[in-house]
C-alpha cells in the first residue's frame, strides 16, 4: 500500500504533535494475522511492548530481560534508546521545542510495588526517564519539574546538554516564520514511547517519555508525567500506557481506567476499545482532529492496542519474534 497523506490538522489552539522523523513511513499493509496473534494468551515471559515502531527500544529492552534484569530495567533502558536518537524529534535529544525554543522533556516510571516517579518540563537532560526513576527511589517524592527536576540530575552526576539539534531547530525557525498556532498532528507515527515489560518473574513495570507538543506554550506538560493518565501499573492486573494528544488522555485518566477495566474483567483490548470510546463519545467531542493510542497488557500476558485513528502501531517482542503489530482504530473513513 502506498504512503498517503495520514496528517491531519489539529485543532487544540497552538499546538502540535511532534513526529519521529526517523520512523516515518509504513512500507507493507497491517497484518490482520499479526494483530490477532498479538490478542492472544500466552504465558511466555518475558515480554516487552511499546507505542509505536520502536523496535530497536524493545530489542534493548528484551536483552536486559533475557539477561535477568527486572522489567523495570528493561523499559528504563528501552526508553533510553528513543532517548539517545536525535532522529527522533518526539523524545528526549533532538526532540522538537516548545514555541520559545527550548526543548522540555516529560517521563514517567512505575514498578511492580506500585511506586512512581515523574519529571515534568525538564530541559536540558537527555534521560529523563532516568531521573523519573531517581526520583521514585532515592526520594520521598513522586514528582519533580522544570529547575529543581535539572538540579537532581546535575546532583546525581548527570551533565549538562543542549538538546536542541541542527534539525530541530531549523524546524523551530520555519515554524516561527509564520508561528501559526494551526500545526499538525500526525497520526501515523510517533510522539511517544511509553513502554511495558514482564520479566521472566511475571513482575510488571512500565515507563513513558516525550519531549510533548512541538511548539507548545512555554510550561505545557501533557499525559506523559502523570500517572494514571500517560502510565498506570498494576503488578496485579497489568500494566497501560499512552501516546497522542495528552490533554484528552488527562481528561480521562486514560491509562488507570484501561488498568480498572481490566481488573473488571476486560481484555487489554476490550480495556483500550472501552478508553478510546470515553473520548470519543464525549459531548463536542473533536476526535477527527486528534490522535490518541493505547497499549496494555495484563498479568497472563496478553496484549491489546487501539486508537482513534489509523496507522497506530505497537511494537512487541517476544519469543524471540520482534515485531511492529498495527492497531485496531475506531474512526474507519
Ligand atoms: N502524549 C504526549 C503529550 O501529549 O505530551
Amino acid at each position: 500500500m502506498k504512503r498517503r497523506n495520514f496528517i491531519k490538522n489539529a485543532s487544540l489552539t497552538g499546538v502540535g504533535l511532534a513526529v519521529g522523523s526517523s520512523l516515518v513511513g509504513y512500507a507493507e499493509t497491517p497484518s490482520d494475522k499479526s494483530f490477532k496473534n498479538s490478542l492472544k494468551s500466552t504465558n511466555t515471559l518475558p515480554l516487552v511492548i511499546a507505542t509505536w515502531h520502536v523496535e530497536n527500544a524493545t530489542a534493548k529492552a528484551m536483552e536486559i530481560l533475557q539477561n535477568g534484569g527486572t522489567a523495570l530495567d528493561a523499559v528504563e533502558q528501552g526508553c533510553m534508546v528513543e532517548e539517545a536518537d536525535v532522529n527522533n524529534q518526539s523524545v528526549g535529544k533532538g526532540g522538537l521545542p516548545d514555541r520559545e525554543g527550548n526543548v522540555t522533556l516529560d517521563a514517567c516510571i512505575m514498578n511492580k510495588d506500585g511506586d512512581c516517579g515523574s519529571v515534568v518540563y525538564l530541559q536540558n537532560i537527555t534521560h529523563a526517564v532516568s531521573i523519573a526513576r531517581k526520583v521514585m527511589e532515592d526520594t520521598p517524592h513522586v514528582m519533580l519539574a522544570g529547575k529543581g527536576a535539572e538540579q537532581y540530575a546535575y546532583e546525581l552526576g548527570y551533565k549538562k546538554e543542549n538538546l536542541l539539534t541542527e534539525s530541530s531547530k531549523k524546524a523551530w525557525l520555519e515554524w516561527k516564520k509564520e508561528s501559526k498556532y494551526k500545526p499538525i498532528i500526525n497520526i501515523e507515527n510517533h510522539d511517544t514511547i511509553g513502554m511495558l515489560a514482564i520479566d521472566k518473574n511475571g513482575d510488571i513495570s512500565g515507563a513513558c517519555t516525550t519531549s510533548g507538543l512541538a511548539y507548545k506554550m512555554a510550561g505545557r506538560v501533557g499525559d506523559s508525567p502523570i500517572i494514571g493518565s500517560g502510565l498506570f501499573i498494576d503488578n496485579e492486573i497489568g500494566g497501560c500506557v499512552a501516546t497522542g494528544l495528552g490533554e484528552e488522555v488527562v481528561k480521562t485518566v486514560g491509562s488507570f481506567l484501561v488498568v480498572e477495566l481490566m481488573r473488571q474483567g476486560k481484555s487489554p483490548q476490550e480495556a483500550c476499545e472501552e478508553a478510546i470510546s470515553r473520548i470519543v463519545t464525549k459531548p463536542n467531542s473533536d476526535y477527527k482532529n486528534f490522535q490518541v493510542g493505547y497499549i496494555a497488557v495484563n498479568k497472563q500476558g496478553e496484549t491489546g492496542s487501539y486508537s482513534i485513528h489509523q496507522w497506530f502501531s505497537m511494537t512487541k517482542f517476544q519469543d524471540g519474534v520482534n515485531e511492529r503489530i498495527q492497531s485496531e482504530y475506531f474512526l474507519k473513513e
